[in-house]
């Protein structure tokens, strides 16, 4: 190969970051997200960046329903540069706009970052999205939010992300009190830059107005526990509150010699050990420090399996996968955007690719980036950045992927995630039932919904899954917007599915009062069940069989 493209690949891949942010509704996203651009220069706007419910959104309004409501359905990737690195931070709908795009976009990232809020510890939506992350083992980082307000015992809080997830931590940071008294972070682990100093949080008694972006770093080696005494107690506080900080402080370092782990670069690569950083996003406190830790541990985009081998992300040959598709962002064009991921090779405007499921070959001509409103032809991009391929044919689906080389790689499809929301769809106007079932196939192959046969009716009323029920809207919208076929939706009662595999497996014995076997397109059959006690009676009753969160592949 070229020894100059080689070089230039090398590099690229080095000064690359591509990760997404997981966490439950209010844990402080979005600030988060808004101070991590702080200290970006160029900001690539993507649709990304909600703005907070009482601000004016910073998204452009692409699609009438997301006028209707206010909210970005779809948005796709944040495009900035802190220190010489190239940050890619991939969005994650997580409110009303939670849906099967957040976990396909979490397959185009290459480590997460999995914030939570101190006063609340693991929520739902959180535990769905670190299970995602589990499936490709990516390295996952932790940052407590909200240390400004009463939060839980950070002990408890570790042992907590042990129980419900799994995964064992090693704490980095270590917070000096929470609420009215917090007072700052100790850098407990060696290997941080930083390491054994004391951050302290300077809140001027106002925490949510400090603009501080840098907290006063200080030694805590030789110190008396007087001296740190005094320090903790700083302005707001009495010495004996300060006394009793210290105390908590040492007490807690000591029980961390067994509650967390020490910090292991192998382990946090391989996602068995998650580092993890107090702070408080709304007053900047611990981000920009969380940041350059971040950027010094995490990962550039790594090697991927192929159906010609593992891909080096230094590989000439180009190589890519869509992990999703928006459509008519811009009702003026109405036109479908595939986002790609690229994971090989340096891609330039106009490159002919293969599309490896068609096996034709597909021309780059309209690589976008998108800023707010703005459209903005992409010359050049490496692996881990995401472009936006205009795609008017709609010959590309969710999964696919585009690649050069002889032979192209040809990267395994994204597999299709667990729904919770069910319904049926009626079509208003019998005569229109051909729209109606065209629209349905090619919706769902773009992932909008997903689609399952009832047992012996073929493709007759079929029932559709969605992991966010706002789904269903869109795809209403896209049906009459699209197809001219103008629908109902009907709501059914299930709220988790399975897919189901196993010796003996016989459809009929889930044919019960809270559950349901229907077929996806594959023909594997898929188990609905109204509540999560039905379906933990169901697995007790048939422990031979495997209960999947995703559908089989191959
Ligand atoms: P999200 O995107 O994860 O849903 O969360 P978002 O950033 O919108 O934050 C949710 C609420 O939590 C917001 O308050 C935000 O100001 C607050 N928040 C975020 N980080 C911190 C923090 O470190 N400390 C404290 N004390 N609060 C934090 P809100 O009242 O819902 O909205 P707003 O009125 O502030 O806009």
């Amino acid at each position: 190969m070229d020894p100059k493209l080689q070089t230039q690949l090398a590099e690229q891949v080095a000064r690359r970051r591509t990760f997404a942010i997981i966490s439950h509704p209010d844990a402080g996203k979005t600030t988060l997200t808004e101070k991590l651009l702080l200290y970006g220069g160029a900001i690539h706007l993507a649709g990304a960046v909600k703005g907070k419910k009482s601000q004016k959104s910073t998204t452009s309004d692409w699609m009438e329903l997301e006028k209707q409501r206010g909210i970005s359905i779809s948005s796709t990737v944040l495009q900035f540069e802190y220190q010489g690195t190239q940050i890619n931070l991939l969005d994650t709908p997580g409110h009303k706009d939670f849906s099967e795009d957040t976990y396909r976009t979490l397959m185009a990232a290459d480590a997460a970052v999995m914030l939570i809020d101190g006063a609340k510890g693991v929520e739902p939506q959180t535990r769905k999205l670190f299970e995602v992350c589990r499936l490709r083992d990516i390295p996952i980082f932790t940052f407590v939010n909200k240390m400004d307000r009463p939060s839980r015992e950070p002990l408890d809080l570790i042992d907590e992300l042990e129980k419900v997830l799994g995964i064992r931590s090693a704490p980095m940071t270590w917070p000096i009190g929470s609420g009215d008294r917090f007072r700052g972070v100790y850098a407990r682990d060696p290997s941080l830059e930083g390491g054994g100093e004391l951050h302290l949080f300077d809140t001027g008694g106002n925490a949510s107005v400090s603009k501080k972006l840098q907290a006063d770093r200080i030694p805590m080696a030789g110190k008396s526990d007087e001296e740190l005494a005094e320090l903790f107690s700083g302005e707001s506080l009495d010495v004996y509150d300060g006394k009793a900080l210290v105390e908590a402080l040492k007490a807690e370092l000591e029980l961390l010699e067994f509650a967390g782990d020490p910090y292991d670069h192998e382990r946090v690569l391989k996602g068995a050990l998650t580092p993890v950083f107090f702070g408080s996003a709304i007053s900047n406190f611990g981000v920009e420090w969380f940041l350059q830790n971040f950027i010094r541990i995490a990962p550039p985009p790594g090697p991927r399996e192929s159906s010609v081998g593992v891909i080096e992300p230094t590989d000439p040959r180009f190589s890519s996968f869509v992990f999703k598709i928006q459509a008519n962002m811009d009702p003026q064009h109405r036109d479908r955007v595939a986002f790609m991921r690229i994971c090989s090779g340096r891609f330039e405007r106009n490159l002919e690719a293969q599309h490896l499921r068609t096996g034709k070959p597909f021309k780059m001509a309209r690589p976008l980036n998108f800023f707010g409103q703005e459209r903005v032809i992409v010359e050049e991009a490496w692996p881990g950045d995401v472009v936006g391929m205009v795609d008017t044919t709609g010959s590309l689906r969710i999964g696919d992927t585009l690649a050069t080389g002889k032979p192209a790689p040809e990267y395994e499809g994204m597999p299709s995630f667990s729904p919770e929301h069910f319904a049926q769809v009626l079509i208003k106007d019998p005569m229109k039932r051909k729209q109606l079932q065209k629209g349905l196939e090619q919706l769902s192959e773009e992932g909008v919904v997903q689609v399952y046969r009832q047992r012996g009716l073929g493709d007759k009323d079929p029932i559709l899954g969605a992991v966010g029920a706002l789904q269903f809207e869109v795809l209403q919208f896209r049906l009459q917007a699209e197809y001219g076929a103008e629908s109902r939706i009907e709501r059914l009662p299930f709220t988790l599915a399975r897919w189901v595999r196993g010796p003996g497996f016989d459809a009929a014995a889930f044919e019960r009062e809270d559950s349901r076997c229907l077929e996806d397109r594959d023909g594997n059959p898929v188990v609905l069940f109204k509540t999560e006690w039905g379906f933990r009676y169901a697995r007790e009753n048939h422990k031979a069989l495997e209960f999947l969160t995703t559908a089989p592949r191959g």
